[in-house]
């Protein structure tokens, strides 16, 4: 089965409902494009746990805030399209602005608390645009699982509690994030590092490991986020948005490990890129 493009809503729900009628389960990998290996893993993974996968491709204008760089993300769509092939995936749905936002669409999607924080408060109004647009695509796709990769582990928890506060009938599962061999976490952006940045890059991962075993350990997180601070601002970063040990879930500040699932997470400019990561306590 070769992968086919559509670009309407209404050419994605004759699709996903021919693939129903014909009894399959349908994943959906949403994606913005210039599609790399964490992505590819969660098309892997949806096509293991579903018979038919949908990927969805739009570069989401309302979760862009105004100095970001919406006019000059990586726009790929046939290279994108030839690695889902590639990957054996089934339909990508990649709809115009018009599609998505018709009339300018008024509705917005938002997610108080966990939304608000960390990301939510670097980069106002992004978790605004990231529910709304995913709100979206699962209404329009009603998919049984949708796959989104660990490496925005906030994004993800901010996905899960929508989902569950608006009673949508999916399944949310995230995807491991996937790695250079140096640590450095694969992302979209990583194409806008020079060759000295790249070089920094994996400070980042190095260090929020090493808080994720001192805290394991018993180090207090005040003290071992102000010590990454420093390591980071050493190696070249600048400004540091956060580094912070937080509770799985909720995402609440943790001071003292007490078995609690945690999690490290950091954001950190190098240069003119901003670099987020995250790991396992
Ligand atoms: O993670 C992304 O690429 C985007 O935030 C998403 C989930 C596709 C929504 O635009």
């Amino acid at each position: 089965m070769s992968l086919e493009i559509v670009r309407t809503v209404a050419d994605l729900r004759a699709h996903i409902g021919g693939w129903r009628g014909d009894g399959h389960s349908v994943g959906l990998v949403p994606t913005m494009g210039a599609l790399h290996e964490g992505h590819l893993s969660l098309v892997r993974q949806s096509l293991d746990r579903a018979a038919r996968t949908c990927v969805t491709l739009f570069v989401n204008p309302k979760q862009f805030g105004p100095n970001e760089d919406l006019a000059v993300y990586p726009r790929e769509e046939a290279a994108d399209a030839a690695k889902l092939e590639t990957e054996g995936a089934h339909l990508l749905f990649a709809p115009g602005i018009e599609e998505m936002y018709p009339d300018g669409a008024a509705t917005k999607v938002s997610v108080p608390g966990l939304g608000g924080i960390l990301e939510g408060q670097s980069r106002p109004g992004f978790f605004d645009g990231v529910a709304t647009v995913v709100a979206k695509l699962l209404i329009q796709a009603q998919p049984d699982i949708a796959l989104f990769g660990e490496k925005d582990y906030q994004q993800l928890q901010v996905i899960k509690r929508m989902v569950a506060d608006l009673n949508i009938p999916v399944h949310i599962e995230g995807g491991a994030i996937v790695r250079e061999a140096d640590g450095l976490a694969l992302s979209s952006r990583n194409v806008y590092l020079s060759p000295e940045e790249r070089a920094v890059a994996p400070t980042l991962n190095a260090t929020i490991k090493a808080v994720a075993e001192r805290f394991a350990a018993g180090e207090d997180a005040a003290a071992l986020s102000a010590w990454a601070v420093d390591q980071l601002l050493e190696a070249g970063f600048g400004p540091v948005d956060y580094v912070t040990v937080r509770d799985a879930a909720s995402l609440e500040p943790l001071t003292r490990h007490d078995g609690t699932p945690s999690r490290v997470l950091a954001a950190a400019k190098l240069g003119r890129t901003r670099l987020i990561d995250n790991v396992a306590v």
